[in-house]
């Protein structure tokens, strides 16, 4: 899949690897970028529609998705990562809120487009999807939760068409990781690593050093081949049934 000409929405739009993304896009040749953001957003190439969508918010979910009038590919991008040592369920409710329901929740509402276009779901979850780091636990286990569905959902949605990557991000300089000592790719790299995972057909996008260190064994692993059966499994049980 290639992103000349194809419609792309991108959630949490307005800055980090959202923002990085719009641009990348529209470098690529997107003939409409729908930049979803919960503050109004002024952008000053025409090919981009801004989107009021707040990822947890039902209502401007189904309001941005009767806007779209017709999309290749869903970026579920948007997300948050806060603090906390699980003491809190509140926390663990807020990050769910956001990175597996609103990527959920969005998924759901553009499904129709998707399907009709043959198209693509990119979920950015993270490398601590993988392996927690303690630091943010909450944020893990809802990453954690947004890669599994990812994974169903690639099985549950391959007879329609509808490729569906996740991106198993390491760390990147945007506000998320400011405080972080610690080596940091570019957004502008890693929009460009998701762009070419997409294109390459990678069901699971490594996109940058930190995470491409990991990807060759991730993708020759117990955890990988485990994902195949059990899809092939999906697939028997559809075709018997
Ligand atoms: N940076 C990293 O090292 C890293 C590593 C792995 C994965 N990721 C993932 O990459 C994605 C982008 O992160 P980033 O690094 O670019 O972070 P960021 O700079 O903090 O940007 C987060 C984006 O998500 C938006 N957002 C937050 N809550 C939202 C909601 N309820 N509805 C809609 N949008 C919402 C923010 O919008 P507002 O401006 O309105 O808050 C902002 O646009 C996230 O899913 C993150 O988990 C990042």
């Amino acid at each position: 899949m290639t992103i000349a000409d194809k419609a792309v929405l991108v959630t949490g739009a307005n800055r980090g690897i959202g923002q990085a993304l719009v641009e990348e896009a529209l470098r690529r040749g997107a003939k409409r970028v729908y930049a979803g953001t919960r503050q109004p957003l002024a952008h000053p190439d025409g090919r981009v529609t801004p989107l009021t969508l707040d990822v947890t918010s039902a209502a401007q979910i189904q309001a941005a998705a009767d806007q779209v009038g017709s999309l290749d590919i869903l970026i579920n991008n948007a997300g948050i990562a806060l603090y906390d040592d699980l003491s809190d369920r509140a926390a663990l409710e807020q990050h769910l809120a956001v990175n597996l329901f609103g990527t959920y929740g969005v998924t759901q509402a553009f499904l129709p487009l998707l399907t009709r276009s043959r198209g693509a779901i990119v979920n950015n979850v993270s490398m601590m999807a993988i392996a927690p780091l303690p630091l943010t636990p909450a944020y893990a286990i809802s990453k954690a939760a947004a890669f599994n569905l990812t994974q169903s959902l690639r099985a549950l949605l391959a007879g329609r068409g509808v490729r569906v990557h996740a991106v198993l991000t390491g760390p990147t300089d945007t506000d998320m990781t400011r405080g972080f000592d610690i080596p940091k790719a570019s957004p502008e790299s890693v929009a460009r690593a998701i762009f070419d995972g997409v294109d390459k057909g990678e069901e699971d996008i490594f996109p940058d050093l930190m995470s491409q260190s990991v990807a060759e064994s991730w993708r020759s692993g117990a955890a990988k081949s485990l994902e195949r059966q059990n899809a092939a499994l999906l697939e028997a049980v559809s075709a018997a049934a």
